[in-house]
């Protein structure tokens, strides 16, 4: 079968089952392309939010994003069409590890990076994404954080506002991101010295520092599109250049390194977007419980983040 009649039955089969594709910027080509949307982590918290009209939910991200969109919608069927698709760093943080860390400091207010377990959210005071998190940490009264379990995002926060960061885990990291050196930002400056060079807030401290600008994935292609310059490099996961020379192609894009690969987003395919959509499974669900509380802390964020 060619991709393009996959495609076409994908089509077919979203209006048969009333269903919408939500995808994140990381996701393959051809999985961007049968989208209803695509967006950042923020992006499709919010439009989860907002699906009222549909059936059924294809959700090709990482575990943690079909689960928020389950936390906002309990009475929607939400599928992800490969169960194994999860965010390591998300699973750096087990709950218990979290419980201790609020055990020993009480008086710090409780923020997770949306990248984390729904049994950890549950103890959160509020969520995070990479688009929000210093506007989100900045509205809070506290000024002593527990912050997980990206340590990298936690030092981003706290050197744009005046808190005191306490990272849990210590050393909690993305694989992808946290590999990209100051020495890939400098080769790159020599090799397209008219581009700007713009990271994601999961690289490192240094990385950051030695970027034009630090963003999110939906940040990055906001940008870029009102940008009067035309050559950019991203250091970021790949895929993120398709979404731009897709939707922005007069803009030259580069990445700061090829390999930048996010192996559990590449799981989904369309074979298995077309299966998770005849089979309706497999299908994310949470305990009540869990679900819950874990809404609150979502919900917290997506007031805070207005
Ligand atoms: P964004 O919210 O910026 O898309 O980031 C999500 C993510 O997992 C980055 O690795
Ligand atoms: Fe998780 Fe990193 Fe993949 Fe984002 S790129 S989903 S943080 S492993």
């Amino acid at each position: 079968m060619t991709i393009n009649s996959i495609q076409k039955e994908i089509e077919q089969l979203k209006k048969e089952k009333n269903a919408i594709i939500l995808a994140h910027n990381y996701q393959p080509k051809e999985i961007q392309e049968i989208a209803d949307f695509l967006g950042d982590s923020l992006e499709l918290c919010i439009k989860a939010s907002e699906i009222e009209d549909k059936d059924l939910v294809i959700f090709c991200g990482v575990d943690f994003m079909a689960e928020t969109a389950y936390i906002l919608n309990p009475d929607k069927k939400i599928v992800i069409p490969d169960l194994e698709a999860e965010c390591p760093m998300a699973n750096m943080l087990p709950e218990k590890e979290l419980l201790e860390a609020i055990d020993k400091h009480p008086d710090a207010a409780v923020v997770l990076y949306v990248n984390s377990i729904a049994e950890a959210k549950q103890h959160a005071d509020t969520l995070c994404t990479s688009a929000n998190a210093v506007k989100v940490v900045g509205s809070l009264d506290n000024d002593k954080i527990l912050f997980g379990p990206d340590t990298n995002l936690g030092r981003h926060v706290g050197e744009k506002l005046n808190k005191e960061i306490i990272p849990v885990p210590a050393g909690g990291h993305c694989y992808v991101h946290n590999e990209l050196t100051v020495d890939d930002v400098e080769l790159k400056r020599k090799e397209y010295p008219n581009a700007e060079i713009i990271c994601h807030p999961e690289c490192k401290i240094e990385v950051q520092h030695a970027c034009d600008a630090v963003l999110s994935t939906g940040g990055m292609l906001k940008y870029i599109a009102e940008s009067d310059n035309d050559e950019f490099v991203l250091g970021t996961e790949v895929d993120m250049i398709t979404r731009i020379n897709a939707e922005i192609p007069e803009k030259k894009i580069y990445p700061l390194v090829d390999s930048a690969i996010c192996e559990t987003m590449k799981l989904h395919s369309l074979e298995k977007v077309k299966q998770a959509l005849e089979d309706e499974q497999p299908e994310i669900k949470l305990p009540e419980t869990v679900r819950e509380k874990s809404l609150k802390a979502v919900e917290h964020m997506l007031n805070a983040s207005k």
